[in-house]
């Protein structure tokens, strides 16, 4: 019976070992104004995760130029401000979505206070953010940076003025990134850059319009064929411009990478 008895344990321990467990994902975001916490609905409702909003203790004003001047000052001096405590806790999760507004081209100040208090090591984080004109890139270096002991898997991001574009957009990257079940379709690589013509500096004209942080002219240019149009990779400046032209609509830029 006894020897019946281990045996009984050992094949329970066995096969408990080696069951596949899904991993524990949380989405965790700081948003100041709105937009990103769109995304992380939307992120929590398409992966079923456990989500949390980071909370400043002494929230930010909803001037624009007044949370530009006080998260200037607070950037300059590290002196970063407070956070509610949060009510989970990270170490009980294998991936962590983490979602900010780009501020200066990187991570929104209050994520700066999360990573001195919070220890992410050995997670896995996707970022995800909202910007004016871009910041995806930059801010997941800098994460990288930050994070040493993490894993920062590449992200999602998107212009505020394209929100509506974003359920697609992150059915897409889910599927793509293998976080949600669903066939991806692999976009063909860019072309070689080539100087532009004269349509499609018109067409670099009109997606930037009068964005004001843009004055730049496009010199060169690769495109490829997406669902629904042609995307444009122009540089110029500088920059590197990404456009998208839809049929029958007209072209707007996605991102600026500086
Ligand atoms: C202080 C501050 C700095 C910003 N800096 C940038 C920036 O460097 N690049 C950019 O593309 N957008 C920038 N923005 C725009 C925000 O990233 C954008 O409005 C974002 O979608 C806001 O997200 P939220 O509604 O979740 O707060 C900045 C906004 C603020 C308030």
């Amino acid at each position: 019976m006894k020897k019946f008895l281990l045996m009984a344990t050992a094949f329970i321990l066995a096969a408990s070992c080696c069951q596949h467990k899904a991993p524990k994902v949380l989405v965790l975001y700081y948003s100041q104004t709105g937009v990103t916490q769109t995304v992380a609905e939307e992120l929590q409702a398409r992966l079923g995760a456990d989500i949390e909003a980071i909370q400043v203790v002494n929230p930010y004003d909803g001037d624009f130029m007044a949370t530009i001047e006080r998260s200037r000052e607070e950037m300059e001096s590290g002196v970063y401000p407070d956070l509610a405590p949060l009510q989970v806790n990270v170490r009980d999760y294998d991936v962590i979505f983490l979602g900010f507004p780009v501020w200066f081209g990187t991570y929104a100040v209050p994520i700066a206070t999360l990573l001195n208090t919070t220890d992410f090591s050995g997670k896995k984080i996707v970022p995800f953010c909202t910007f004016g004109s871009g910041g995806l890139d930059s801010s997941e270096r800098a994460l990288a940076e930050r994070l040493g002991d993490s894993e920062i898997l590449p992200g999602y991001g998107v212009r505020a003025a394209r929100i509506e574009a974003m359920p697609a957009e992150l059915d897409r990257f889910l599927k793509c990134s293998g976080f949600i079940e669903g066939t991806c379709e692999p976009l063909p690589e860019f072309p070689e850059q080539k100087p532009v013509t004269e349509e499609e500096a018109a067409i670099f004209d009109a997606a930037v319009g009068d964005y004001p942080m843009i004055h730049a002219q496009a010199e060169t240019v690769a495109s490829r064929q997406v669902s629904g149009g042609v995307e444009y990779c122009f540089t110029g400046y500088g920059l590197t411009v990404y456009v998208l032209a839809e049929e029958e609509k007209a072209p707007v830029f996605t991102q600026v990478i500086r």
